[in-house]
């Protein structure tokens, strides 16, 4: 664990407009500064918050991202943001494959894994998400869907590229629902997450990948699954949202 940076990241959704961005974003800076050179605070918010959110944490600590990007280049694709876009505003992260984007928008592993390869290239750094519904934990095939997702939304991502990955696990019943993976429940699918790297590169690329969890993680919760070995950070929802439950679960991983 000592290998890798704990990243925390707030994933704002559809919420927030630029003055609300900005009120938001003053007051988490000063309470996460002593997290600085200790661990990384990422904030993921809506297109028309991005550059509201450079100009605000600019000379702090707080890093930028985006919650997608779209895999080609420029062209006629009404509605998408490329990520050269995101680059040159000066965002670093962008949410890849989040489960409401696939819930709701379409998304795949082949389009999950374009746009991870595309994030790459432009030099982003991708949290790319895997989690699984419900029902496919009640059927017992958690670790096949995971494998699956870890397999096709990583294709033909080098050992060298795959350090600037970022994985988020997220079982899908546990977003937004108020139901948390337990401690155990999580890191058993992050210790099967980074076996998967181990697998397809080697231990030592996957012991330098950054694995969080994600899905109902609070200010009361986020401790003990922060505590535990192949959970690296979260990714979190509602919950970053108020400056000062993202800033416990912030300092939780100090
Ligand atoms: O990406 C974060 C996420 O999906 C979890 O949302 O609201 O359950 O923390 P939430």
């Amino acid at each position: 664990k000592s290998l890798r940076k704990a990243i925390i990241a707030g994933n704002w959704k559809m919420n927030k407009t630029r003055p609300e961005a900005k009120e938001l974003l003053e007051a988490i800076k000063p309470l996460v500064a002593n997290a600085e050179g200790k661990i990384e605070v990422i904030a993921c918010v809506p297109f028309t918050n991005l550059e509201t959110a450079i100009n605000t944490t600019a000379g702090s600590n707080v890093k930028v991202g985006a919650e997608n990007v779209h895999f080609e280049k420029s062209g006629a694709f009404t509605g998408e943001i490329s990520a050269d876009m995101l680059t040159e505003l000066g965002v670093e992260y962008v949410v890849i494959g989040h489960s409401e984007r696939r819930q709701y928008f379409g998304e795949t592993d082949e389009t999950v894994n374009k746009r991870t390869l595309a994030a790459l290239e432009a030099g982003l750094k991708p949290i790319v998400c895997v989690g699984e519904l419900k029902w496919e934990r009640q059927c017992n095939i958690t670790e096949e869907v995971i494998a699956r997702q870890i397999k096709l939304d990583l294709w033909d991502v080098t050992a060298e590229q795959v350090k600037n990955v970022v994985i988020a696990y997220e079982p899908v019943w546990a977003i937004g629902t108020g139901l948390t993976a337990t401690p155990d429940q999580a890191q058993e699918v992050c210790a099967f997450i980074r076996a998967q790297l181990a697998k397809k590169y080697d231990q030592a690329t996957a012991d330098a990948v950054t694995i969080q969890y994600g899905g109902s993680m609070n200010a009361g919760n986020a401790a003990e699954l922060l505590a535990q070995p192949d959970i690296d950070g979260g990714l979190i929802g509602g919950a970053s949202l108020k400056a000062a439950d993202f800033n416990t679960i912030v300092q939780a991983a100090v």
